[in-house]
């Protein structure tokens, strides 16, 4: 059992009444709040040794690097890569996916050359690789999905072909809460060769990830998800094939040497940190990290998984809701609908009553294509929400339906 009450004491934003009422955040999909030892972190820093990294022999950019670099090694453990050189501090999963795709993909790709993604990707895993589509001639090709928010995967064996040059999927959905079965995706992408990136920005927050059970050429992440600053965000790739993309941005920090002539690269990870990074941020995830191991990984996965149960099993038993994304494995998320009622109108009496949740399109319209649905109403839980919080949202869906009867 989890001490959610000393666990909500080390977010003091959560203790605040919003229109009169205590505030019920449920909106941690979008983005988490952060405990009191990351802001600690993150204000010690600009405090006590605001500094630049990897160029000042003075003290305090000496204590600035280090603890960059322990954030570094504490990503790189937390994830279970081998290596701190395959961890890339980037500002956050779309960042991730934008500099895989421009750095490794594109130099393989010719006209006719096929992209291969899901219809339940979050935008951030669409644009970036239409963009490329678009530079390139090359064709996007979707893994379908079923009315239940599972990934359709009769086709995915012929949807892997000589063509295939890269899978690009999800590990949990943002708009259905889908934990998908990437583990076997992998396994057959790499049967035939093709890399495999997987968009974790949904997962990191609420399972252990082992990047090397998972076998993945890619795995990306931001930080405001889980409890860090925002503009933070992790790639990690696999050593030989970060060594051998070429970087993605020029500047400080991600080279060797340079003249007019020539310029040599840095090794990894810095060739793809070019600039002064978000040092304070990045210090701050590494906390984060910290926070969510002291309370163990398996322990949030199963409390969270049994508020993901209890308000499925009580919002089911209303009538007049309809759940959207109903798979059998799902992490965090209930979107749903309300009978004759906007899910903008849903946020708007929710936030009356103090009960924040997201509601919208999610940045995943195609999912809202598929069922045939502007928008959903999405509540998305973390380790600090309670069973009251839970009762809360069934009473403001009760309010709703009261309000529009
Ligand atoms: N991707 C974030 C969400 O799902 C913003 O709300």
């Amino acid at each position: 059992m989890l001490d959610i009450e000393s666990i909500r004491h080390d977010f003091p934003i959560l203790d605040q009444q919003v229109n009169d009422y205590p505030l019920v955040y449920l909106d941690n999909a979008a983005s988490s709040q952060k405990p009191r030892q990351v802001i600690d972190a993150v204000s010690q820093y600009y405090l006590e040794y605001n500094s630049n990294i990897h160029r000042g022999v003075h003290r305090l950019s000496q204590l600035a690097t280090d603890a960059y670099e322990g954030a570094r090694v504490k990503v790189r453990d937390f994830i279970h890569a081998q290596s701190e050189q395959e961890i890339i501090f980037v500002r956050g999963a779309t960042e991730a996916i934008n500099l895989v795709a421009q750095s490794f993909v594109r130099p393989m790709l010719q006209a006719g050359d096929e992209i291969l993604i899901s219809h339940m990707e979050h935008h951030a895993n669409i644009v970036p690789w239409q963009m490329l589509c678009e530079q390139t001639g090359a064709i996007l090709k979707i893994i379908p999905m079923t009315d239940l928010g599972e990934l359709d995967l009769s086709s995915f064996d012929d949807l892997l072909n000589d063509k295939t040059k890269i899978l690009a999927v999800g590990h949990v959905s943002n708009a259905l809460g889908t934990i998908n079965p990437i583990k076997g995706m992998i396994d057959k992408a790499h049967a035939k060769s093709i890399p495999v990136l997987i968009d974790g920005a949904q997962a990191v927050p609420h399972m252990e990830i082992d990047v090397q059970d998972l076998d993945c050429d890619f795995y990306v992440f931001s930080g405001h998800k889980m409890f860090a600053p925002t503009g933070t965000g992790v790639l990690f790739g696999k050593k030989e094939l970060l060594e051998a993309m070429p970087p993605w941005q020029g500047g400080g920090d991600m080279i060797l040497s340079v003249s007019f002539e020539k310029t040599q690269y840095n090794e990894l990870p810095y060739k793809f940190e070019a600039g002064t990074p978000n040092i304070a941020g990045a210090i701050g995830l590494g906390v984060a990290i910290d926070y969510m191991l002291s309370i163990g990984m398996a322990n949030i996965a199963a409390y969270e998984h049994d508020l993901l149960v209890a308000a499925t099993e009580k919002v089911t038993a209303m009538g007049g809701v309809k759940i959207i994304g109903t798979a059998k494995e799902k992490a965090s998320v209930l979107s749903f609908m309300i009978d004759g009622v906007h899910p903008h109108d849903v946020g708007t009496i929710f936030d009356q009553q103090g009960i924040a949740i997201r509601t919208g399109h999610h940045c995943a319209q195609p999912v809202m294509q598929y069922f045939g649905i502007p928008a959903t109403a999405r509540a998305s839980f973390a380790f600090y929400n309670t069973m009251e919080e839970v009762d809360a949202l069934v009473l403001g869906i009760k309010k709703v339906q009261e309000l529009f009867a």
